[in-house]
C-alpha cells in the first residue's frame, strides 16, 4: 500500500438499532426518532487511491445486489464531499460488500460515512467529525451515526447523534432471510408509535443489564415490516428459540435482525443451527462492539 495521502483503507461495520422509537412526521416529511445505536464487528471494506476521476468498483458476497451507478451512495458521499469542499480530486474506491443491501443495518450507510471518512483522509482534508457528521445528513438519515461507527444515542431524523458510553460488549447474531425491504414503505405502513422525548439510557455494565432495558422498549418498525415481508417473523421466531438467545429483535426497517447471546459459543451454535435450518439466509456470528 502506498502512502497515506495516496491511499486509504476503511470498515463499514453494520449499525445496529437495539431500539427504534418513531415520534411524528415532521414538515420535510421525515418521522422524528429516537433509537439507541451501536455497531458490529462484522462489516463491509473500503479502499481508496488516488485517481483523476471518481470511480466505483464493487466485489464481495453481495456486489450482485448494487451496481456503482450514480445514485450508489458512496458515489453521493464523495460528490457531496468534493463539492462542499471544493476539492477538485478523484478517487478510485474498491468496495467489498459483505453486508446484504436494503437490511437495516445500514450497509450503504455505513459505506457512505466511511466514504467520507476515507476521503477525508486521502484528500488530506482533516475535517473533525463534527463537519463530517453535518455532510452525512445530506446523505441519508443513517449516514451521520455511521461516521463515528459508535454506541451513540440518535434523535431528530437521525442527524442528531450523542455518544454514549457504558455498553457492554456482547455476543451477537444477524440474519436476514434475503427480502429487501423499502424504508420509505416501511415508515408509510406504520401506525402504532411509541413516540419521542425519552430519557437517555442508563450506564449499563453487564450484558443482562443492557437486555433488561432493552426490554422496555421496542422496534416501532418492526410490526409494519412483519406486514409487508412476514419471513421477518420467522427469522425472529428462529432466534428466539435457540438456546442462550437473551433477545431477538429487528434492525432499522428490516430485514435483518438480531438477537443478544450469552456467550460467543451460543451464539455460534445458534448460526450453525440457523444457517442448516435455512438455505439462503445470511447469517452472521458476532459481537456488538463498543
Ligand atoms: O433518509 P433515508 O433516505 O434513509 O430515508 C428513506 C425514507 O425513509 C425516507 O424517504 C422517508 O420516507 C423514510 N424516513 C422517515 N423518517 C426518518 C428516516 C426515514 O420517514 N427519520
Amino acid at each position: 500500500m502506498a502512502s497515506e495521502a495516496e491511499a486509504a483503507r476503511v470498515f463499514a461495520p453494520a449499525k445496529i438499532n437495539l431500539f427504534l422509537h418513531v415520534g411524528g412526521k415532521r414538515a420535510d416529511g421525515y418521522h422524528e426518532l429516537e433509537s439507541l445505536v451501536v455497531f458490529a464487528r462484522a462489516g463491509d471494506g473500503l479502499a481508496f487511491e488516488r485517481a483523476d476521476e471518481l470511480s466505483l468498483t464493487i466485489d464481495g458476497p453481495f456486489a450482485g445486489a448494487l451496481s456503482p451507478d450514480p445514485d450508489n451512495l458512496v458515489l453521493k458521499a464523495a460528490r457531496t464531499l468534493a463539492a462542499l469542499a471544493g476539492v477538485r480530486k478523484g478517487a478510485r474506491i474498491a468496495l467489498t460488500k459483505n453486508l446484504p443491501v436494503a437490511s437495516g443495518i445500514g450497509g450503504g450507510s455505513a459505506d457512505a460515512a466511511a466514504a467520507l471518512r476515507g476521503l477525508n483522509v486521502l484528500w488530506q482534508m482533516h475535517l473533525p467529525s463534527e463537519e463530517l457528521r453535518t455532510i452525512a445528513a445530506q446523505i441519508g438519515s443513517d449516514v451521520p451515526v455511521c461516521v463515528e461507527s459508535k454506541p451513540a444515542w440518535m434523535e431528530g431524523r437521525g442527524e442528531k447523534v450523542t455518544a454514549l458510553a457504558g455498553i457492554p460488549e456482547a455476543s451477537m447474531v444477524l440474519v436476514n432471510p434475503g427480502v429487501a425491504v423499502s424504508t420509505g414503505k416501511v415508515f408509510a405502513a406504520l401506525k402504532e408509535r411509541r413516540g419521542v422525548g425519552g430519557p437517555l439510557p442508563p450506564t449499563m455494565k453487564s450484558v443482562s443489564g443492557l437486555v433488561a432495558f432493552l426490554r422496555t422498549t421496542a422496534n416501532d418498525l418492526e410490526a409494519p415490516a412483519r406486514g409487508i415481508a412476514p419471513i421477518i417473523g420467522e427469522v425472529l421466531d428462529a432466534l428466539a428459540s435457540q438456546p442462550g438467545v437473551m433477545l431477538a429483535r429487528m434492525s432499522g426497517s428490516g430485514a435483518t435482525c438480531f438477537a443478544l447471546f450469552e456467550s460467543d459459543a451460543a451464539a455460534h451454535d445458534a448460526a450453525v443451527a440457523i444457517e442448516t435450518r435455512h438455505t439462503g439466509w445470511w447469517v452472521q456470528p458476532t459481537v456488538l462492539g463498543t
